[in-house]
């Protein structure tokens, strides 16, 4: 596994069935069943042809009934889970695939590449409570991870945007990313195209972000 798979697995709580929506190399849903953090797992994808290197994976557990394989666009042929993880995937997919299901689990562990202020505002709306939501940098790169239970929770317009625990907390990485983001737009600023309402606009971003710092 990858340190960013690590760092998604350590945030797995123990459950009866687990599933991965879009689990591509099946990875975490091994790890699930080799820990014995899940009685099943579920391993599922949009595509065949990524779900067979999960199914290729986990063969011994498919053969004993403790993996199910399943095709699926989204939750939408996976049967009862009550912990699924949806990583790896844009904002906008994320969303998508919540609010076409006709179930939801009880808890939701998810992993965005971008557009983590939608997946907020969505999961909360389809009912989920954010128990932990924060930052992490792997392989040089930032990830958020937003763990749900069924519940109901309102959302500021900062946590919407920067995640609840990352401005109670101002964790290590959280700070790193803003400052670079900070360093960027410092640098862009400087660019005589740049001029304006654009420039204004930067500033106050610059000053927004500074006051996470
Ligand atoms: C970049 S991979 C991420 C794999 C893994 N979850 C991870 O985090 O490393 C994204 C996977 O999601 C699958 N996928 C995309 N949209 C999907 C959908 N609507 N339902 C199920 N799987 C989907 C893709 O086929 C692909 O295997």
């Amino acid at each position: 596994m990858t340190d960013r798979l690590n760092k998604i697995f350590a945030r797995l709580s123990p459950c009866g069935v687990f599933a991965d929506i879009g689990c591509d190399h099946g990875y975490i849903a091994k790890a699930m069943l080799d820990s014995g953090k899940c009685e099943k797992a579920i391993i599922s994808d949009i595509s065949a042809k990524c779900l067979s290197k999960a199914e290729e994976l986990l063969r011994p557990y498919i053969e004993s009934g403790k993996a199910e394989s399943v095709v699926s666009d989204g939750f939408n042929k996976v049967g009862y889970c009550d912990l699924s993880l949806i990583a790896g995937m844009g904002g906008e997919e994320i969303c998508s695939i919540i609010n076409s299901a006709k179930i939801l689990p009880e808890r939701l562990v998810l992993q965005p590449m971008k557009n983590c202020a939608h997946v907020r505002l969505c999961a909360v709306n389809a009912g989920y409570k954010i128990v932990y939501d924060s930052v992490f940098k792997s392989a040089g790169k930032f990830y958020d991870l937003i763990v749900l239970k069924k519940g109901l929770d309102t959302l500021t317009q900062e946590e919407i945007e920067f995640g609840r625990d990352n401005i109670n907390e101002k964790g290590k990485a959280f700070v790193e990313m803003l400052s670079i983001r900070i360093k960027r737009l410092k640098e862009y600023i400087l660019n005589p195209k740049v001029k304006g309402e654009t420039k204004e606009n930067m500033i106050k971003e610059i000053e927004k972000l500074e006051k996470y710092l």
